[in-house]
């Protein structure tokens, strides 16, 4: 692997400040180096801000459609979404670094030309199935996943190519607790497979990993993980902008990355919502960090 690092500085999708610092965030708290101790070879791509003017005003944008900060969303993605796509093109593993989680419809649109059945797994509280007519607050990171579907608004559906990205029956929905009405009803139409913490508590993280690659294995030719920290227990990563109670713990997700690493179908990676600017002292990114290395191939022992 070369792994491509690519900062998506957005705060766009939402409207609390300080989680476009979050890329930086993840490098303070070591990223980079983590990820060379391991034996990977790391290019760090820098940081992708789009235009963000909170001094002009433009964080605080809604649109007819009620969607905060549209057009600097769609800007941001189309520039997203090309660096992604590069990356990918010349052979190499994206982890693109949040920044809101508006930015998975960059990383996805750049991503999934590249294959026919783009596996997702959705690790996060939400499902972020939203669309302007479902969304209880018009913030685009409540949207990617639909987004990517197919799903609301024409402009970011065709973003960077024409049509949707992702199937919902290539998508695994892990950690849920938070779904609006119109997600349930989206899932449940679309028969997208999801294990909520309960089914976690039930049956455990291990097998529910597993239960997730067995139903993507054979017809998706690459998988992305697109991780929200907010999936965690904000008692582990408090620096995110939409905390629920009652997530997963560090070492569940540990297990969780390490069961992807070892079935080696993980392609392209999002890694968002953190935000320093809400954390205790960096310990969010700290443990984001320390997600990755597990994905990546670290052991406990
Ligand atoms: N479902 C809520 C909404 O649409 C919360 C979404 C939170 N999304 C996230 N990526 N943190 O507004
Ligand atoms: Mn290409
Ligand atoms: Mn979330
Ligand atoms: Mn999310």
């Amino acid at each position: 692997h070369n792994v491509h690092i690519i900062g998506a500085a957005t705060a766009f999708g939402q409207p609390r400040l300080g989680v476009d610092f979050g890329p930086d965030a993840l490098r303070y708290a070591g990223l980079i180096q983590t990820l060379k101790k391991l034996g990977l070879s790391v290019t760090d791509k820098g940081n992708i801000r789009g235009n963000f003017k909170v001094e002009a005003g433009r964080h605080s944008i809604k649109n007819d459609d009620n969607l905060l900060n549209y057009d600097a969303v769609k800007d941001f993605n189309t520039v997203l979404a090309g660096s992604v796509d590069a990356s990918v093109s010349n052979g190499h593993f994206p982890l693109v670094l949040g920044g809101d989680h508006s930015l998975s419809i960059g990383s996805l649109a750049g991503i999934s030309r590249h294959y026919d059945n783009l596996g997702v797994i959705w690790y996060d509280a939400h499902g972020d199935l939203n669309d302007s007519r479902t969304s209880p607050s018009g913030n685009i990171h409540g949207m990617p996943l639909g987004i990517s579907c197919g799903l609301g608004d024409a402009a970011l559906v065709n973003l960077y190519d024409e049509g949707p990205k992702v199937k919902p029956e290539n998508i695994v929905l892990v950690g849920m607790r938070d779904l609006d009405e119109g997600e349930k009803e989206y899932i449940r139409d679309n028969g997208i497979l999801t294990f909520t913490m309960t089914d976690i508590r039930s049956k455990g993280i291990d097998t529910v990993m597993k239960e997730a690659l067995d139903h993507l294995a054979g017809k998706c030719d690459g998988i992305h993980l697109s991780l929200d920290v907010d999936g965690l227990d904000p008692m582990e990563t408090p620096g995110t902008g939409t905390p629920v109670e009652g997530g997963l713990s560090l070492s569940e997700t540990q297990l969780a990355m390490s069961i992807l690493n070892h079935s080696n179908q993980i392609t392209s990676m999002d890694l968002v919502e953190v935000n320093p600017l809400l954390d205790d002292r960096n310990k969010t990114a700290e443990k984001a960090v320390e997600i990755a290395a597990f994905l990546f191939g670290k052991k406990q022992l």
